[in-house]
């Protein structure tokens, strides 16, 4: 390992305030009894052994990352065997298919619990055990504004799913089968069985949805150990890697190696080029936009766009492409990915990582053995896989991530010889994913192939915590004729394991007076993607005329909050584009 300028010593290790401050000897008497009733020794809290937080994500509630229960015991041991004392302690759970109305409401939530939690008790570092797709931001979040020395390690993804011959990637077959479903192919019972087959293993989802991304790019950010993220959650390597997390926590104290030396710009714009060569989620531009604004390192979507747009697609995984998890991960992972990258210029090789070493140092040259999972610079899947950051008069900011458009919306929509980039169409407007149900299949909203679906009300105000729910699927009428989906612009969120040729996150959300807020059905939009525009084509007085009715109404109306945390957060929430972070937070840092 490098060695690190500034190298803590014994005496100053910030557990000390609390178990060995001769200044005040009440309060460490206070602060040791209790710690020492279960069996602790006061040369374990006395030693000036460094005392490592284990952040425990997995539960019962939580079974993405319920094989932490067991992971969380090679960390201990590797914090015990390099000198340190383990502390494992419960995060919030947040479990993406569990939690209602959304998972995301709760990421702030677990994060303001989590800073809580390491800046007020006799911690030097942490181990931040994530996976499933909020748990990985939510403890990044609260590293970023502590700024103890952190490291993360991700549970696993789940093994390879298998149905009849054909591999079933979690998230990503539900949307296939609903089409099947939708289209009459399959039944009730058979629809269950397919999507269980996607589930065949403790872990996390096995595709490049969220989950797959985030911890892919906490590894990109330097947080994790390299190598580590794809490592499929019941290999015996993923053990080893946690033993060797919780080794180099124990050496990141004493090198007093922070967030804020790892999280820099430098490291964020690796992330912004390693997530379109991955086809990662996108919830990532949220997700790590959050984590910047905490660390203090401005990003923003336009940045997302100028550094990553022109990355091609690299890694075969589903959604974007054809396997899954354990090919990926044979493959290489993230370092060969990275290797790529670096061949390619594209990767600030000097950002330091959490091994003290540079990105550079720990994945040049490691370029992947199988070419058909993990594909070279210059034979890409995609070229151009990254978001494009779209505005006009609909809204100030909206992702769309092209490397999903499907073969079939690019004949339909874009390979129009005039204007090969832009597509006009009339718009069927939903309030809510629950309006959207009720209605898709009534035959009076005359849906055809040229319409565009516009949800909204499910931003961070309008749903809280802003519903996975802008791609929606087609009626089932066309479906049945073959149109297996259609443009989808909406303020909310899209799960990352679907391939739908979605505009999402738009900002502001209606409930924010955004430009949807004066959608309504049978209006006529224009998208150009060249231009990088999203336009009502309505005359400007018209749309002035809307926006007063709006104020007159007093603004989009949604749903009443359920819970007292629905209700703080709304109060307090930013945007999706600026990481839906809580506004009195980020100036903590
Ligand atoms: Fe937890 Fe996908 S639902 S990782
Ligand atoms: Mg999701």
């Amino acid at each position: 390992m490098a060695d690190r300028p500034h190298r803590r010593t014994p005496d100053q290790l910030r557990s000390r305030l609390w178990f060995d401050n001769p200044d005040n000897p009440g309060m460490t008497a206070l602060y040791l009894e209790r710690y020492l009733n279960f069996g602790l020794t006061g040369k374990e809290l006395q030693g000036k052994k460094p005392i490592i937080g284990i952040a425990q994500t997995g539960s019962d509630l939580s079974p993405c990352n319920r094989h932490h229960l067991e992971l969380a015991k090679r960390v201990r041991d590797g914090i015990t065997a390099a000198g340190g004392v383990a502390f494992e302690f419960p995060c919030h759970p947040i479990q993406e298919t569990g939690k209602r109305p959304t998972a995301c409401l709760d990421r702030n939530l677990a994060y303001l619990s989590l800073v809580e939690v390491l800046y007020g008790y006799p911690l030097d570092g942490v181990v931040l055990l994530t996976g499933c797709d909020k748990t990985t931001p939510a403890c990044l979040m609260a590293a970023a504004t502590v700024n103890i020395p952190a490291i993360s390690l991700n549970v696993g993804p789940m093994l390879n799913g298998w149905h009849h011959g054909e591999r079933t990637g979690s998230g990503t077959i539900v949307w296939k089968a609903r089409e099947r479903h939708a289209a009459g192919d399959i039944d009730y019972q058979q629809f269950i069985d397919i999507v269980g087959s996607s589930a065949p293993s403790v872990g996390h989802c096995n595709t490049m949805g969220t989950a797959s991304t985030m911890n892919a790019l906490a590894e990109a950010l330097g947080m994790s150990l390299p190598g580590s993220a794809a490592i499929p959650a019941p290999y015996r390597e993923r053990g080893q890697m946690a033993y060797e997390t919780g080794k180099r926590i124990v050496e990141m104290v004493w090198e007093d190696l922070k967030p804020s030396d790892i999280m820099t710009r430098e490291a964020f714009e690796n992330v912004i080029v390693a997530n379109a060569a991955i086809g990662g989620s996108t919830n990532a531009p949220i997700h790590i936009n959050a984590i910047a604004k905490h660390i203090g390192v401005p990003l923003n979507n336009d940045d997302w766009e100028r550094i990553g747009f022109e990355i091609p697609l690299l890694v075969n995984v589903q959604p974007a492409g054809e396997y899954l998890g354990e090919e990926y991960f044979r493959a290489g992972g993230l370092p060969a990915v990275l290797a790529e990258l670096i061949g390619a210029g594209k990767i600030h090789e000097n950002a330091i990582t959490c091994t003290g070493t540079t990105i550079g140092e720990n994945c040049k040259g490691k370029f992947t053995w199988d070419r058909d999972v993990i594909r070279s610079y210059d034979n890409p899947l995609k070229e151009k896989a990254g978001f494009l950051n779209l505005k006009g008069t609909l809204f100030d900011s909206a992702i769309m991530k092209t490397s999903v458009i499907s073969a079939e919306f690019q004949e339909r929509y874009l390979n129009n010889p005039s204007d090969p980039n832009a597509f006009e169409g009339r718009v069927v407007v939903f309030d809510g994913p629950e309006d959207y149900h009720h209605r898709i299949d009534d035959p009076s909203l005359n849906i055809d192939e040229h319409t565009i679906l516009i949800m909204r009300g499910a931003g961070p105000i309008g749903y809280p915590g802003a519903a996975e729910v802008v791609n929606m699927q087609p009626p089932g009428a066309l479906i049945k004729r073959g149109v297996l989906s259609l443009p989808c612009i909406g303020d909310g969120r899209q799960s990352g394991t679907s391939g739908t040729p979605s505009i999402l996150n738009a900002s502001p959300e209606a409930a924010a007076g955004g430009g949807l807020a004066l959608l309504q059905s049978g209006d006529r939009i224009r998208i150009d993607l060249n231009k990088r525009t999203a336009d009502i084509l309505l005359s400007d007085e018209e749309l002035e005329k809307r926006r007063a009715d709006l104020e007159a109404r007093g603004g989009y109306a949604y749903p009443a909050s359920q819970t007292p945390w629905q209700e703080i957060q709304r109060s307090m929430v930013d945007q999706l584009s600026e990481g839906m972070t809580l506004k009195p937070a980020v100036k903590y840092q």
